[in-house]
């Protein structure tokens, strides 16, 4: 027997690795990154700032002046606490970490795959209850399945990745007050969406909320925030490692994040194209187009793999999946700019003549 066979824990030797395909001279809309870099004019002072940077000491263990910077983009009330993250997978670990081996999370089907890896990663039960087939939560089945199985942790997306809607509130809240565990409703797409349920955690013990700059022009910095009452982030922060928030990350999230029209206004251009491109895709009868409030689109066609395929071959990259139960023949394309959605609709357009 090789020595990886005898020493690895078994459930990591069956998880396929989180795949990221080459995204190379690709039109890159497979991760629902935002199309748009900081603007030009800030990049002489951006620079100078990172130059200033005391990259020779450990960064600011806390990231204080981060979590200003975010609670003034955010509107983040001051009733609340902020715990930083890696990135927000890193804070949906430290969350899996503060169970108990062998307690069950549960999520809903299909959802965000983090939830279910990171469940595993870290000797947890992953237990997914199916939504209705109009993606909604099916509230009843939930309920039923969380009086049984008594999960620690509740991941609820809002709005789904990567069904794009929003799930009702009423069934949110009714799931919040039901359950004993952790309700963790994770904003990822918050900027893209009318609704939120920041003004409601200071409502319950039980609530945490999960955004993350990834998807508003900063996924390269790696920056997540939990926000909850400040016992939950207190308890949670001890799991945390020291510094995980790098300080080249700090110097430019409290440089370019400061920019908050800019940033609103990337997100009004994004809302735009995505209920343009919308109403461009229901126009092609042979595929079905699901209505969104994150800046994405899920698609459902005949053959997703061969459009995956011939969408490839024209330099242009979504995420297919052809072949998952709950979403068969979808795919998922993120909105970009204007250029990019014209090249992807007209792909479409000619591939169903
Ligand atoms: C719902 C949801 N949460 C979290 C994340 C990950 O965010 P981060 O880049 O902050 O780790 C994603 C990424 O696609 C997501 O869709």
């Amino acid at each position: 027997m090789k020595f990886i066979d005898t020493w690895l824990r078994k459930e990591i030797h069956d998880i396929q690795a989180y795949h990221v395909p080459s995204s190379i001279n690709m039109i890159k809309l497979d991760a629902m990154e935002s199309p748009f870099l900081a603007p030009r004019e800030l990049m002489p002072a951006y620079i100078e700032c990172l130059s200033e940077a005391a990259l020779n000491r450990y960064p600011d263990a806390n990231a204080k002046e981060v979590q200003q910077t975010l609670r003034s983009l955010m509107d983040i009330p001051d009733e609340l606490d902020i715990l930083l993250g890696n990135g927000s997978d890193e804070l949906i670990q430290l969350m899996s970490l503060a169970c108990e081996t062998g307690d069950t999370v549960l999520g809903v089907e299909p959802s965000f795959v983090m939830y279910e890896m990171i469940a595993k990663f870290t000797r947890v039960n992953y237990h997914g209850v199916l939504l209705d087939e109009n993606y909604q939560i099916n509230l009843n089945t939930t309920i039923d399945e969380i009086n049984r199985i008594k999960p620690k942790i509740i991941f609820i997306a809002y709005p789904n990745n990567p069904t794009g809607n929003s799930f009702n509130r009423e069934a949110i809240r009714t799931i919040i007050k039901e359950s004993d565990g952790l309700v963790v409703i994770d904003e990822a797409y918050y900027a893209y969406c009318k609704d939120s349920f920041l003004d409601e955690v200071v409502n319950y013990p039980n609530l945490a909320l999960l955004r993350t700059v990834s998807k508003i022009g900063f996924a390269g910095l790696r920056l997540g925030l939990l926000i909850a009452n400040k016992d939950t982030v207190r308890e949670l922060d001890k799991l945390r490692l020291p510094y995980n928030i790098n300080t080249l990350t700090q110097a430019s999230a409290n440089f370019l994040l400061k920019e908050k029209s800019h940033i609103l206004e990337n997100a009004r251009v994004i809302i735009n194209e995505r209920e343009r491109l919308f109403k461009e895709l229901m126009k092609i009868s042979s595929i079905a187009v699901y209505p969104s409030e994150a800046n994405f689109l899920l698609i459902k066609v005949d053959d997703a793999a061969a459009l995956f395929t011939s969408l490839k071959e024209s330099r242009i990259l979504v995420k297919s999946f052809a072949k998952h139960p709950q979403l068969i023949n979808c795919i998922r394309v993120t909105v970009g700019k204007p250029e990019e959605n014209i090249q992807f609709f007209d792909h479409l357009k000619s591939y169903y003549g």
